[in-house]
């Protein structure tokens, strides 16, 4: 039995997809399963609730070999250590007490970072307290997903501008959420693994934000350019969103870092690198979005 949580998220859903079909039984846990395909719905078991809540790991988690693990974007969190490790508190008691043996969970870059990165930070504290359980674990170490992208859409459609407190000449690692979702199940569908380590999901090429734009340039076939903003204001337009104050700064503590080469840290290698590119991630996604 694999247990999937955020089953109607953006890589929730894709990990889904990838494992339907396997031939091995799966359960989600979903808040509002009406949000599940209707197809997803006739062919899984399916656990009402949230996944912070212990008495619906508990029940999700009963005769389970493996987890899908992934704390949902809490922008109202009063600080980055309960968005992340508070939240997988109640699945930690409920691995050890159902005796669950591998998971593998959505996590980051930066394991040996030198200070705060902020969310990157809280999200490798996740990862230590899952292994203090004991069980297998293995941490999908990533970069910025190449679908963050998507939340600028309505600049790039009408202002043919995207912004970020990145610099725009820094190349760095980035991935496709669909990488990361078959790497996920590769690993849940996989029970030769044992033991904790982390696994990084670096797309195929470091590319800087000017790249990027130049990129999304050719492919939509209109001019886009790349604005770095100042920390102050990005912090500002996070909250000026209904961020919390300490999310928001945790949000700009790891654009900071990673402007510092946070996510330059692990070195690329074949096993580690993942087939989407930009180009093709832009063609294939970010095209039809700005189209529609
Ligand atoms: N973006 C990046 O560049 C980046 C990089 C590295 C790591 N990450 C990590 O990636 C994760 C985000 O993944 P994603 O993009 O797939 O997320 P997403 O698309 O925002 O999906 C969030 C999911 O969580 C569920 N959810 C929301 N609030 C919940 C709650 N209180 N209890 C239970 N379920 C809840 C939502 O389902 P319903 O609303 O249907 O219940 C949805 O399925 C985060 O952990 C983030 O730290 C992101």
């Amino acid at each position: 039995m694999i247990v999937v949580t955020t089953p109607t998220g953006t890589i929730g859903r894709q990990v889904l997809e990838n494992l339907q079909g396997s031939g091995e039984p799966i359960r989600v846990i979903a808040r509002d399963p009406s949000r599940l395909p209707s197809y997803t719905r006739e062919r899984v078991e399916v656990v009402q609730g949230s996944h912070g809540d212990i008495d619906i790991v508990n029940q999700a988690f009963a005769d389970a070999d493996s987890v899908f693990w992934l704390v949902p974007p809490d922008f109202h969190a009063e600080s980055v250590e309960a968005a992340y490790v508070d939240f997988t508190q109640p699945a930690c008691d409920a691995l050890q007490s159902q005796g669950v043996r591998r998971v593998v969970g959505v996590s980051a870059l930066g394991r040996g970072w030198h200070r705060n990165a902020g969310l990157v930070s809280a999200s490798l504290a996740m990862d230590d307290l899952i292994a203090s359980t004991g069980v297998s674990y293995r941490a999908l170490a990533m970069p910025s997903f190449m679908d963050n992208i998507l939340r600028q859409v309505e600049p790039i459609k009408n202002q043919g501008m995207f912004f970020s407190p990145l610099s725009g000449d820094r190349k760095l690692p980035t991935c496709a959420t669909r990488d990361i979702a078959a790497v996920a199940a590769k690993l849940l569908l996989d029970s030769s693994w044992s033991g904790q380590d982390s696994v990084p999901v670096l797309g195929p090429e470091d590319l800087s934000l000017n790249d990027m734009a130049q990129i999304m340039s050719e492919v939509l076939g209109k001019p886009v350019r790349f604005q770095q903003i100042p920390g102050d204001a990005f912090k500002a337009g996070l909250t000026g969103f209904g961020m919390s104050e300490a999310m928001a700064q945790g949000t700009l503590d790891m654009m900071v870092a990673k402007n510092e080469g946070l996510d330059n840290a692990e070195p690329r290698t074949p096993q580690f690198t993942t087939p989407t590119s930009f180009r093709q991630w832009c063609e294939e996604v970010l095209k039809p979005a700005v189209l529609s």
